[in-house]
């Protein structure tokens, strides 16, 4: 018999949205004849518009020709694809060489973990999308878990909450290799300011840390005051690499297309360059993203493409404007839901899973406990804009029943 890694008996039985799934569809058994919504996890729901959708039709029929047939292809992706990310997502700021193009910011996050290894230490928002933490406890980075405290020992949490408006103490937070940071946030629905950000530099600049940012959510920015890529801030090229994805943009989250950004600057300790090293996981450990799906991704990019991505993420926005608008109506004090997706509520006297619970019982509206993210969001509920517009209007007609009875 071979021996179990030790690391996965420390982890939670199951991913956080599996849970939720697994407890949705208990309630659905108990309960066939209701409308159950989903503001739980982030899945985009409405379908691909007609550009990109064209874009990835035509990329398969060209599979299908004696010219148009591609085998393997670059792992880091088409060269084109890579140049038009360069040019209409950063305005020449990255060059395309510096971008690898992949199946999404998830899997992009299990392979940096195995860039790193074991060896390094790790800091990651607390509360934080789970696969930061998730990722590094299978790796073997974190040590014990504290049951009483609820954390893994050899992690650096770093706690975002109201009271610091979001944004980690700097100036009590330990030194580590790794920052995992995201903005827009998920889940507090906190956007770093650029101040924020260049603290952030700083403190990576002199502590010879590099930044993992995930800017999944880039495109929910619409103050022009917000930046929309670390790369944005002076010196993130020395101490920053940069994750993201086409899911929460075009609607890709089944399609799968991402992509990350290692700066030719970046150097380990003995000044050689993570970038290689990076192109050296990626080509032996991933055939690159399905050629299919990166036609669809060069359609996305096209003028048309950017209007219709533009277009679908201001429905979701508007989404997230009526769920704020409909929590503020029954007192509920709120954080996130403009320039973000994501609506972060607490909900006091309560655990995030009683919340939940409760919430699912009388209301029949799923959400994500805020304590699935970290300890510091025990209590919080996060509400989630993607969805149907009818089922958003649906969902906030039925929030009379969202607080605790009073009796
Ligand atoms: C979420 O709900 O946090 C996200 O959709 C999950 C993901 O992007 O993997």
């Amino acid at each position: 018999m071979v021996r179990r890694n030790p690391n996965m008996a420390k982890l939670p039985t199951a991913y956080l949205f599996r849970e939720i799934s697994r407890r949705k569809k208990i309630f659905m058994e108990k309960n066939p004849t209701v409308k159950v919504i989903s503001l739980g996890i982030g899945d985009t729901t409405e379908p691909l518009p007609p550009h990109v959708m064209k874009g990835l039709v035509d990329g398969a029929r060209k599979l299908g020709t004696r010219q148009g047939f591609l085998g393997y292809g670059d792992e880091p992706g088409f060269s084109e694809l890579r140049e038009k990310i360069a040019q209409k997502m950063y305005g020449g700021k990255v060059d395309a060489e510096e971008i690898f193009v992949s199946d999404g910011a998830k899997p992009d996050i299990g392979r940096f973990q195995i860039l790193f290894g074991n060896n390094v230490s790790v800091a990651v928002q607390d509360p934080a999308y789970p696969v930061y933490v998730d990722s590094s406890v299978i790796m073997g980075q974190t040590g014990g878990y504290d049951n009483s405290a609820r954390r893994f020992d050899n992690l650096v949490y770093m706690p975002c909450t109201p009271e610091n408006d979001f944004f980690p103490d700097l100036e009590h937070t330990p030194r580590t290799d790794l920052i995992f940071f995201c903005s827009p946030n998920n889940p507090t629905g906190a956007v770093a300011t650029r101040d924020q950000l260049r603290r952030l530099v700083d403190f990576a600049r002199n502590n010879n840390s590099i930044i993992i940012f995930d800017a999944a959510y880039r495109e929910f920015i619409s103050d022009p005051e917000l930046p929309k890529t670390i790369f944005e801030i002076e010196g993130a090229r020395e101490v920053a690499i940069e994750l993201n994805s086409f899911s929460k943009l075009v609607g890709f989250t089944g399609v799968r297309l991402g992509w990350s950004i290692v700066p030719n600057q970046l150097k380990y300790d003995d000044g050689s360059s993570v970038k290689h090293d990076w192109n050296r996981v990626v080509t032996t450990i991933f055939n690159g993203a399905s050629n299919v799906v990166q036609y669809g991704g060069l359609a996305a990019l096209d003028d048309e493409g950017m209007k219709e991505m533009e277009r679908l993420v201001s429905y979701y926005v508007e989404n997230a404007r009526i769920i704020k608008e409909a929590l503020g109506i029954i007192g509920l004090k709120t954080y996130g839901g403009s320039n973000s997706p994501y609506i972060w509520v607490k909900f006091e006297g309560e655990t995030s899973w009683d919340a939940f619970s409760r919430i699912l019982q009388q209301t029949c509206i799923v959400t994500t406990p805020g304590s699935g993210f970290g300890m510091s969001a025990e209590g919080y509920i996060r509400f989630s804009a993607f969805g149907h517009r009818s089922d958003i209007e649906e969902a906030v007609r039925r929030f009379d029943k969202l607080l605790p009875s009073k009796n």
